[in-house]
């Protein structure tokens, strides 16, 4: 007769806390990174002070953002040093493009930090913690991985975190846009076979997932393996998630104009659970000032392109980014970018001041324009932008949005979703209704969000 064998004794439970700076995609990671830390015992807490491990995963897109990390970087080796004097050990680690871009210079700046980890090294954040702790010296992992951290990361723990999850398909960028970081700090552009993916997608639907945003740097560039080992583009890889069932809604971010292609466009009219939303960033209305950010398109182009989504969708909802103070920007270059934004009407957008990046070409360019300028530049152009998303979200009063409820609202009763245009909608709802899709009479709009009475069904 043999003996049970004993249980595996469950790790110690630890605690980790991760905050969170930048775009969707370093959301992503966060979940990812806590995936990678959950075998070791690890819990997300909400609050440093109680942490075991504090990770901060950081953007190096723009200036402010950079210098936010070493501030929080500060806050979190007070908490450190206090929790030392209290015989606790603790342990932080810098991820994301910061982490890829200033390792060296991060550790020379808050010597606190025990790990500088790049966003394609996740899957050794365990190991390389647990070496930290053993050799009792920091270390930095930034090199662009020869492995896959997709093939190395566990399963996805998303039941219980709602209706919407991000889905990463594609990183890194090969434009070399002159202004940005990301080809330096995230790589060349790197494709997930269609078949991960399409795993990935199923156990977020088995989790009660019901709209998936897919990811990436240059989104629409995707060309992954197929499952039938064809090379296959954006559309052809929405086409298949489409399939399975379960999946309601199906949007991406962040696309390029060059690669919005034909079968792209017409993925917006031929399937139903492709969003009419998109996110097509075109950062300047001014031809000069493209050509110098070497953006490879004119407006004329993006204007073409932008006819051409309405005659596929003509409710599309467009979004858009846009920097003003770009160096050499003219008064004119700048209202050609007005010229264009109120040509096209926006339903949303992000704009941003130039911020010059390091190591980027425009950073030594010749006309770097004053802050003051950029300042008022902004203001002018957001005027316009909050103009059009006001004009936008007002002209959905009266119309009935199916709703993919998400959460409930800040008032006891009320429900809060999102409208196929990506608005916010809150409702008298049920909290039953979370996960599902219902049909919502808009009644008053505002800035950020719709209201609306749910219509009864029967
Ligand atoms: N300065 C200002 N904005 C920038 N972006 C990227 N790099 C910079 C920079 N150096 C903006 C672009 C991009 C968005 C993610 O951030 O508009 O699309
Ligand atoms: Fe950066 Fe986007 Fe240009 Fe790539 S396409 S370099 S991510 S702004």
């Amino acid at each position: 007769m043999s003996l049970p064998l004993p249980e595996p004794a469950a790790p110690a439970a630890k605690k980790l806390f991760v905050k969170t700076y930048g775009c969707q995609m370093n959301v992503y990671d966060s979940e990812r990174i806590e995936d990678a830390m959950r075998p070791l015992g690890y819990r997300a807490v909400a609050t440093p002070g109680e942490a075991d491990l504090m990770v901060l995963n950081t953007c190096h897109i723009r200036e402010k953002a950079a210098d936010k990390v070493y501030s929080e970087l500060g806050r979190l080796n007070e908490i450190k040093l206090a929790r030392a004097a209290a015989g606790d050990a603790v342990q932080i680690a810098v991820a994301g493009c910061v982490a890829q871009a200033e390792g060296p210079e991060m550790l020379r700046r808050q010597p606190g930090v025990d790990l500088v980890i790049g966003p394609q090294n996740y899957h050794r954040m365990p190991e390389l913690l647990a070496r930290v702790g053993r050799d009792r010296h920091s270390l930095i992992d930034t090199d662009f991985a020869v492995e896959s951290k997709f093939d190395n990361l566990p399963r996805r723990a998303t039941a219980g975190r709602g209706p919407s999850a991000f889905l990463t398909v594609q990183e890194g960028c090969d434009k070399f846009c002159t202004f940005c970081v990301v080809p330096y700090t995230r790589g060349g552009e790197t494709s997930r076979p269609a078949a991960t993916i399409i795993e990935e997608a199923q156990q977020l639907i088995d989790d009660g997932v019901r709209e998936l945003t897919l990811l990436g740097q240059n989104v629409n560039a995707y060309h992954g393996t197929g499952t039938d080992g064809l090379d296959w583009g954006l559309a052809r890889l929405i086409e298949g998630l489409a399939a399975i069932d379960g999946i309601m809604r199906i949007r991406y971010m962040t696309s390029h104009p060059r690669d919005m292609d034909a079968a792209l466009i017409a993925a917006h009219r031929d399937n139903d659970k492709l969003m009419p939303f998109l996110h097509l960033p075109f950062q300047s209305g001014s031809d000069r000032i493209l050509a110098a950010m070497n953006r490879k398109h004119t407006s004329a182009d993006y204007l073409r392109l932008i006819e051409r989504v309405r005659i596929a969708r003509p409710d599309i909802a467009l979004s858009t980014d846009v920097i003003v103070g770009f160096p050499g920007e003219s008064e004119a270059d700048f209202e050609a970018t007005l010229g264009l934004i109120a040509k096209v009407g926006y339903a949303m957008a992000y704009s941003f001041k130039y911020s010059p990046r390091p190591g980027t070409p425009a950073e030594g360019m010749a006309g770097q324009i004053a802050e003051e300028v950029k300042t008022a530049r902004l203001a002018r152009l957001q005027a316009l932008l909050v103009e059009q998303q006001q004009a936008f979200n007002a002209a959905c009063i009266g119309r009935t949005l199916p709703v993919l409820f998400e959460k409930n609202g800040r008032n006891p009763g009320q429900l809060i979703g999102r409208s196929p245009y990506l608005q916010s909608v809150h409702a008298k709802a049920d909290s039953s209704l979370i996960g599902q899709i219902v049909p919502v009479h808009v009644k008053s709009s505002g800035m950020n969000s719709l209201g609306g009475e749910i219509v009864s069904i029967n």
